[in-house]
């Protein structure tokens, strides 16, 4: 596989701090997180990578669809300076795309925040639906048939308070492909369920959701945690299933004290 994802550079850190891989959720693209960027301590070099067919990637359309295919080609798409440890963090289907490379490639990573996300697979009748929406997606070619859906997994609160960020996410929503849409329900549709995954991990594992996300709600994403071996939950308060759009600052100090806790500065201060 030699095809690249499109790969969003937001700050490029210092010598020897983590590097800082984030992987969207659906139907969006990696400006999810450009305000949560912003707040993410200066020692990580922080990517924002396009998932497969969204997005600056939404040419990129392989022939199998599944969040395998995402983890391969999100590797084959950026690399680390030497001794700098590489932390995935994946929100929701980024979620999916950061097990599957869990499941491949572990050796690789050194530390994994899930963030409004799940471990186990589809059921049936949702992988049905699922299969059904990304045909109506392919043939209109366009990303409407899931924007309300997509929108309502904000909290209440953001729909009724923050038009800003209702409507920056509905942005996001419209600049995405039928095409786009399409692959990655069918991707998430095969995923499987990665359990086994999560409770294998070496790893400290960071698991961030919001208070009133009910795609994967706060009792999902504690089970997360206590599956992995080592796993801190934190939830956040006036949020849903968006928390870095919804809550960025709170977000990246939850990311800033797991990378400090983990991967904490080593270098030692010149003497005056
Ligand atoms: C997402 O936000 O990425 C979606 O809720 C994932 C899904 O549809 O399972």
């Amino acid at each position: 596989m030699t095809k690249k994802l499109h790969v969003h550079e937001y700050q490029p850190g210092l010598p020897g701090g983590p590097t800082l891989v984030l992987l969207h959720g659906f139907p969006v693209d990696h400006r999810m997180f450009d305000a949560m960027a912003e707040h993410i301590s200066g020692r990580a070099r922080v990517l924002g990578i396009d998932l497969p067919g969204l997005g600056e990637s939404r040419g990129i359309l392989p022939a199998t669809a599944s969040m395998e295919t995402s983890a391969e080609l999100v590797m084959n798409s950026f690399t680390a300076e030497l001794g700098s440890p590489v932390v995935i963090a994946g929100l929701s289907m980024g979620g999916y795309v950061a097990q599957a490379i869990a499941a491949r490639y572990s050796e690789d990573i050194a530390g994994f925040i899930l963030l409004d996300t799940r471990m186990n697979a589809d059921t049936e009748g949702a992988r049905e639906n699922r299969l059904k929406v990304a045909q109506q997606a392919f043939e209109s070619g366009s990303s409407e048939v899931v924007a309300t859906m997509a929108l309502n997994t904000l909290a209440p609160i953001t729909r009724q308070d923050r038009p800003q960020i209702v409507e920056y996410m509905q942005g996001l929503i419209e600049d995405q492909t039928g095409g786009g849409v399409a692959w990655s329900q069918r991707a998430m549709a095969a995923r499987p369920d990665r359990s086994g995954v999560i409770a294998g991990l070496r790893h400290e594992i960071l698991v961030i959701v919001g208070e009133q996300d009910e795609i994967s709600p706060p009792e999902v994403m504690t089970e997360i945690a206590h599956t992995a071996r080592r796993g801190l939950v934190e939830i956040v308060s006036d949020a849903g299933h968006m928390t870095p759009v919804e809550q960025p600052a709170v977000v990246a100090q939850h990311i800033n004290t797991y990378l400090e806790r983990v991967f904490p500065n080593k270098s030692v201060n010149p003497k005056p």
